[in-house]
């Protein structure tokens, strides 16, 4: 008999869900818009109440934990939930390792929600593995890594940092929004887990908020499962495939968003509007961090910040914009333009966005799959008009 041969990740992200219908075969997996599931006999069946499990969500599940290549994943009802379900993992006096610009929303939840619950958290450089050494204690359970980070996207080493945790008895967690498993694969760098906004790139289409958390171990897994069946806030029947729906096209998706991006940043990197670009592609990332990502990711992604000289121009340049959309959000097929420092992360107290490069003049852009001529213009337009 032939051996069965094992496809590439684009075949297998396409065929994401094929093959879960035993009843009809269809190739779209079905909408099991259903809460409760009769008993086979007096014993329990596979599906029993969908908190706990939904067989729509179980084959998004499926497919998204064998493409990102864990052990289990599951599925939340947005990026926040997933990210609270893995605080959730700790206990009170437990400390947390944090990269210090990462997505408002995590610090967030640390500071109002966590906090008050007795965990503690650092924020810290994590692209440098000394920072993260000085700060680690013994009570250190989590390092929690967003590379490239948000929105400033320097690079963080994560085989140094998988080690660094290791050695401290922690875990280490890669929120991979931005680059998602077809571009970078932290479980193969040492991560133990793997967190996602799938409302991003995964589901890609800005009609879906979704989040996914998978695990490297199976014991990490129940612990998760039994978290998210516990809490409750799991992702429902229609969004698990409109989730499956829009990940099919993942790859295609980011290969052209990607190529825009590129010649986004490239535009701006010589407009007299624009003091700085950040895009982890030199000249606009050092060589050596640029050699870093290379060495963990397969690419530089669709993400593109900069920096306007004229920090008072931001809403006069979002207002000369015809394509890209003013909106917080990222990762879907259209461009959008987003100002941190009032949008997405304005939960960091002021002096600590500005130490950080989290300053007024500051954009970011997700660029989309538009026509990457279309994109410059409409920026060069925009820009030309300040
Ligand atoms: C990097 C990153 N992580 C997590 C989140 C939170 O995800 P959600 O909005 O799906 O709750 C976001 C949202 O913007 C994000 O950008």
């Amino acid at each position: 008999m032939a051996q069965e041969r094992r496809f590439r990740l684009e075949s297998r992200i396409a065929h994401a869900g094929v093959g879960q219908d035993p009843l009809y075969g269809s190739i779209a997996v079905p909408v099991y818009q259903a809460v409760t599931y009769q008993h086979p006999g007096a014993a329990l069946g596979p599906f029993d109440y969908s908190r706990t499990a939904n067989p729509t969500r179980r084959s998004a599940e499926e497919a998204l934990g064998a493409l990102e290549g864990g052990a289990g994943a599951s599925l939340f009802s947005s990026g926040m939930a997933a990210i609270t379900a893995l605080f959730h993992l700790l206990a009170s006096g437990d400390h947390i390792i944090l990269t210090q610009d990462l997505y408002g929303g995590t610090y967030r939840v640390l500071h109002d929600v966590f906090a008050p619950l007795g965990l503690l958290a650092d924020f810290v450089d994590t692209t440098d593995p000394e920072a993260v050494r000085r700060a680690l204690r013994p009570t250190t359970r989590l390092v929690f890594v967003e590379t490239p980070s948000n929105p400033l996207l320097r690079v963080s080493p994560l085989a140094q940092l998988a080690g660094l945790a290791h050695e401290a008895g922690a875990l280490l967690a890669v929120d991979n929004t931005f680059m998602t498993f077809a571009r970078q694969r932290p479980l193969e760098h040492g991560a133990d887990v793997v967190i996602y906004s799938a409302t991003k790139y995964l589901a890609g289409h800005n009609d879906v908020l979704a989040g996914l958390l998978v695990a490297g171990t199976a014991e990490l897994h129940e612990r998760v499962a039994a978290i998210a069946n516990a809490t409750g806030g799991v992702l429902a029947p229609w969004d698990s495939f409109l989730l499956l729906r829009g990940l099919k096209t993942l790859a295609l998706r980011l290969d052209r968003a990607e190529h825009n991006a590129g010649r986004v940043a490239e535009s701006l990197l010589g407009h007299p509007a624009v003091s700085q670009v950040f895009y982890p592609q030199e000249p606009m990332l050092s060589a050596a961090a640029f050699v870093l990502h290379a060495s963990q990711a397969r690419g530089p992604g669709a993400m593109v910040a900069f920096s306007l000289r004229d920090p008072d121009a931001v809403a006069r340049l979002m207002d000369g914009l015809q394509l890209i959309v003013p909106a917080v959000s990222l990762g879907g097929v259209e461009s959008l333009i987003t100002h941190p420092y009032s949008e997405t992360h304005r939960e960091f107290p002021e002096e600590r966005r500005r130490e950080l490069g989290f300053v007024p003049g500051l954009m970011r852009l997700s660029v989309g799959i538009e026509d990457a001529d279309d994109l410059c213009e409409d920026l060069k337009e925009a820009l030309d008009r300040l």
